[in-house]
């Protein structure tokens, strides 16, 4: 089956950060695990040149348009080595075969009737370069852009958007998958439930230069959003490339929820004018922020991805994201998050899991994998452990497909900690004591976690590459591992008997906190002293009481609170405890104002103050967040379930 999956084309006007990163790992690991099904993979990436955006940005640099394009392109195109990330094609829009493709379809769509020629009046966005309609502006202003957009009046080129509203309705309609997750299809066909205009589909070489002529006349250049969505078609060689139309057949488009529109109105009305049809599968995703604050240049709190892997190593960044994001939802980054992940799930569950079951084959089964485990030598905690794994394969299958990637991970880990458990309970350095179960038992035991390893690492394969490939090597997989497909885990006993190990691999070296983070309310490490003759602490990854005394508890009564301006996350709370203090909590779209009032909560008295919002925030208030089954998230304010003092300490 052939699979054709694109990431949006980034603008030449920014350093790549995190937000670009996401977008092209999640990509990345969607293609892995396309190749891991069976499928024929093309992956594309590129970059969008054109503009006015551009153009602004370069004069500004003092550097032509195509030396500012050049320079931002190889930056966009050095970073993907670096995250791991392999596109099989990255694109440029200022390509020639691009330039030709783009007045090929508007030479076409023109002579089908749907370009025409007319004045336009209306309110224009420099930051969006479109016109907005009166209603997508919030005070006066550009939503996206806080700024008022200009009036603008001249005549232009309009591509005749209006005549495919009613296809496009019913097309959304009648395929739930065309856009997921399901609030952004709401939201397209609620945008759709009123009268769709005509698109302005040029700029006159009056006002901008940067550009590609349109084709029928050269005193105008392309809009740069028809220009930069018909990317898609020409990476994969339309109209006459032999492959064109299986690859498109193909096409899923991976996007966050700011170019929603483009993605999910002008596109396909573009295509279906050219008279193709529509891509498959648009995927949307929400918004990183970072410590809870929208990242931007001004704020200065841009997370680069280089720096991130210097820090944490890039299997770690690309576990991160895919584990910590509701594809679909906003997230907030912090270096306290992803490091508790990397110590946590990855050192602890993961690393440790390995190391200490390759030790185990290493020291009690000469290094080697065991015999197959016949039927009758398997236990009730063998074959529920092999079910378990079965299972794990059908969930993450199913949550990869959708997108569902932090599912998809945390059914991995939940095979982890079930053989994390077997180990336990199984104690095979007690059973090396004893002569009858040391040549009976044990080695059943080691081989259930060499399969289990074996799994374990095929599914991370697409995640975390560099790590899968360590362990399936240490497993003496490594050769299998390029060509292993999903459908050979199909049953359990896949690994030769007598496969030789290597336990000297360790997967993840413990990050220690970077000197200015504050401490995070997860553990870090507790080594166990003393001797042990099983090879890794089972405590790892506990606190010590002394630990937990360090947090601070405190019952505190909420005295005021009130919305953050330009956050619909943040309320700003006065509490008491029993001093008074300002908290700011991630509480809003789930809290009023008016519902916190008198309410007595629990928060975190002793965490260094940081500012939100330009708001000091002394302190954290507690609540608990359950999953919802559609993916989203409800939080519930901690308290106290009778009268107590404001201040009270909670221990
Ligand atoms: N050039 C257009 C896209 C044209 S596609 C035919 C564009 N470029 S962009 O450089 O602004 O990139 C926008 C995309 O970058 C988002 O859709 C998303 O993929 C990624 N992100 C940028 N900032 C982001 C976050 N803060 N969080 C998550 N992803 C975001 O728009």
């Amino acid at each position: 089956m052939p699979t054709y999956v694109t990431t949006p084309i980034y603008y030449v006007n920014a350093m790549p950060h995190l937000g670009h990163a996401y977008t092209t790992i999640v990509t990345d690991a969607y293609s892995r695990f396309r190749r891991l099904c069976g499928d024929e993979v093309r992956f594309q990436t590129g970059t969008d040149e054109h503009g006015e955006k551009i153009a602004e940005a370069a004069a500004k640099a003092g550097e032509t348009p195509r030396e500012y394009a050049d320079r931002f392109a190889a930056a966009f195109r050095e970073t993907w080595p670096h995250l791991a990330v392999e596109p099989d094609y990255i694109i440029r829009t200022t390509d020639p075969d691009h330039v030709a493709t783009v007045q090929r379809i508007l030479q076409l769509v023109h002579d089908r009737g749907d370009i025409y020629f007319s004045e336009y009046s209306g309110l224009y966005c420099r930051g969006c370069e479109r016109f907005l309609t009166e209603k997508e502006l919030v005070d006066g202003k550009c939503p996206d852009h806080l700024v008022e957009p200009l009036p603008i009046s001249e005549q232009n080129y309009f591509f005749r958007m209006s005549r495919y509203q009613d296809w496009l309705i019913d097309h959304i309609k009648t395929h739930p998958e065309f856009i997921t997750p399901e609030r952004y299809r709401n939201e397209v066909l609620s945008f759709l439930s009123e009268p769709l205009e005509d698109l302005c589909i040029s700029r006159p070489t009056s006002r901008l230069t940067w550009g590609i002529p349109l084709p029928f006349d050269d005193k105008f250049v392309t809009y740069v959003w028809f220009d930069a969505l018909i990317n898609y078609l020409t990476g994969i060689g339309y109209p006459d490339a032999p492959d064109f139309p299986r690859s498109w057949a193909a096409a899923e488009h991976v996007i966050a929820k700011d170019i929603l529109k483009p993605h999910a109105i002008y596109w396909p009305t573009m295509l279906r004018a050219m008279g193709l049809e529509p891509f498959q599968r648009l995927h949307v995703h929400g918004y990183w922020n970072v410590d809870a604050t929208k990242m931007s240049k001004s704020l200065g709190n841009v997370i680069r991805p280089k720096e991130l892997v210097d820090t944490y190593g890039v299997d770690t960044v690309r576990y991160f994201v895919l584990r910590e994001m509701s594809f679909g939802l906003d997230s907030s980054f912090s270096s306290e998050a992803i490091l508790a992940r990397h110590n946590a799930d990855l050192a602890n569950d993961l690393g440790n899991l390995f190391s200490r079951s390759l030790t185990m084959i290493d020291k009690y089964a000469a290094g080697r994998v065991p015999e197959v485990v016949t039927a009758d030598s398997a236990l009730p905690a063998d074959l529920e452990l092999r079910a378990a794994a079965t299972t794990m394969l059908d969930h993450y299958r199913q949550a990869m497909d959708s997108f569902q990637f932090h599912k998809a991970l945390q059914a991995v880990w939940e095979v982890i900690g079930l053989l994390n458990r077997y180990i336990v309970t199984n104690a095979p350095w007690e059973l090396a004591k004893d002569a009858d179960q040391a040549a009976t038992r044990l080695p059943v035991v080691l081989r259930m976690l060499a399969e289990g390893l074996w799994r374990i690492a095929v599914v991370l394969g697409p995640v975390m590459p560099a790590t899968a490939g360590k362990m399936a090597a240490a497993l003496g997989m490594g050769e299998r591992f390029g060509s292993v497909r999903i459908d050979d885990l199909q049953g359990w006993d896949t690994l030769p008997a007598g496969t030789v190990i290597d336990k000297g691999a360790q997967l993840f070296p413990r990050v220690d906190r970077p000197k200015e983070t504050p401490a995070p309310a997860a553990p870090a490490t507790n080594k166990k002293k003393g001797k042990s003759t099983e090879p890794v602490a089972a405590d790892e990854g506990l606190i010590t009481f002394d630990q937990f005394k360090n947090i601070e508890l405190r019952v505190a009564e909420v005295v005021a609170a009130e919305k953050v301006a330009k956050s619909d996350r943040l309320l700003k709370l006065t509490v008491r405890a029993p001093e008074e203090r300002t908290i700011v909590a991630g509480i809003a779209q789930f809290y009023e104002p008016a519902d916190v009032i008198g309410r007595r909560v629990l928060i975190v008295a002793n965490l260094k103050p940081a500012k939100l919002m330009g708001i000091p925030s002394q302190g954290m208030v507690l609540a608990a967040k359950e999953q919802q089954a559609d993916g989203s998230e409800r939080l519930v304010l901690a308290t106290v379930a009778g009268p107590i003092a404001a201040g009270s300490r909670v221990a």
